[in-house]
């Protein structure tokens, strides 16, 4: 049987993998772009966001938490935590989160394209993203794994239970993040809702605005007086497999744990009182 190791391409050598594939995926003036019919036809048979229609569904409040920091204070309070405590969460700051994160923002009717605008930028507003948490700290969800659904800013609880030690066993490093976080976000990306538009360049999109939404949430938690732990050191296929997803066409991209700030006297991070 084959084996995922046997799929890899080698690291070093003449071709090296990221080259090939940075020089395949750059515009060239001969590049034939789709018609906006193609387009429109291709994005009316995706999901703009992924239904998990028959899961449990929990509604969410309205974002409106307050803010308490400027933008400016919120950037250069940002560090990536050393150090983080469970602390509960409210479902109205959890709202608030995601919502700063990649909700919508803009409801766009009335332009062709039809897609609601969020939080963040996208590549063509074709929104490859999906987010997913994991969390035993939200008063008035069960413990578990959840997908938000930004269109209709609600919840669907994927999976019961605590699965801070399944997580933990796909980290790379600090296996104690998701028993000393409030909640641990995964950014996954179905790729085709980019690629098939843009081709390998899509693929570069997708990860673009992994970071885009990536970084509304580091500032939005910090806002909130929480501390964030990005995380890119994580086993894919473990990960995916934990969240149902094929890692092929939809794999996770990036990771966040969020949690209550320990200052742990080297990192330099500011932790609020
Ligand atoms: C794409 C990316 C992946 C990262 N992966 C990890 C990780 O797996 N584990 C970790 O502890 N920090 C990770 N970091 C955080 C970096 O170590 C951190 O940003 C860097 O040391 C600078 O510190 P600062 O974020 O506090 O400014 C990652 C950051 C980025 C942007």
């Amino acid at each position: 049987m084959l084996k995922w190791d046997q799929l890899r391409e080698p690291e070093s050598g003449e071709e090296r993998l990221w080259e090939l594939f940075h020089e395949n995926s750059k515009v060239s003036p001969v590049d034939v772009a789709m018609s906006n019919e193609q387009v429109l036809a291709r994005m009316g048979e995706m999901h703009q966001t992924l239904p998990y229609d028959g899961h449990p569904r929990y509604a969410l409040p309205a974002p409106t938490t307050q803010l308490s920091l400027s933008v400016q204070d919120a950037i250069l309070r940002r560090r990536t935590a050393r150090k983080l405590a469970a602390v509960p969460m409210s479902l109205e700051a959890l709202a608030s989160l995601l919502s700063l994160g990649y909700g919508i923002t803009s409801d766009n009717r009335g332009n062709v394209f039809s897609r609601s605008f969020r939080a963040a930028p996208s590549g063509g507003a074709l929104y490859p993203l999906e987010i997913y948490f994991h969390s035993v700290a939200i008063e008035g969800l069960p413990p578990g794994l959840f997908h938000y659904n930004p269109t209709r800013h609600d919840l669907r609880h994927l999976r019961d239970g605590d699965l801070s030690r399944d997580i933990a066993g796909g980290l790379l490093f600090q296996r104690e993040i998701p028993e000393e976080s409030s909640i641990v976000i995964f950014l996954t990306a179905l790729f085709d809702r980019s690629t098939f538009k843009y081709g390998g360049r899509g693929y570069r999109f997708a990860l673009l605005e992994a970071g885009h939404v990536a970084q509304n949430l580091n500032l939005a938690a910090v806002a909130m007086g929480l501390g964030v732990r990005n995380m890119g050191g994580y086993l894919d296929r473990h990960m995916d497999g934990l969240l149902g997803i094929d890692g092929c066409n939809h794999s996770t991209v990036y990771m966040l744990a969020i949690g209550k700030l320990i200052d742990d006297g080297v990192s330099g991070v500011v932790a609020p009182e």
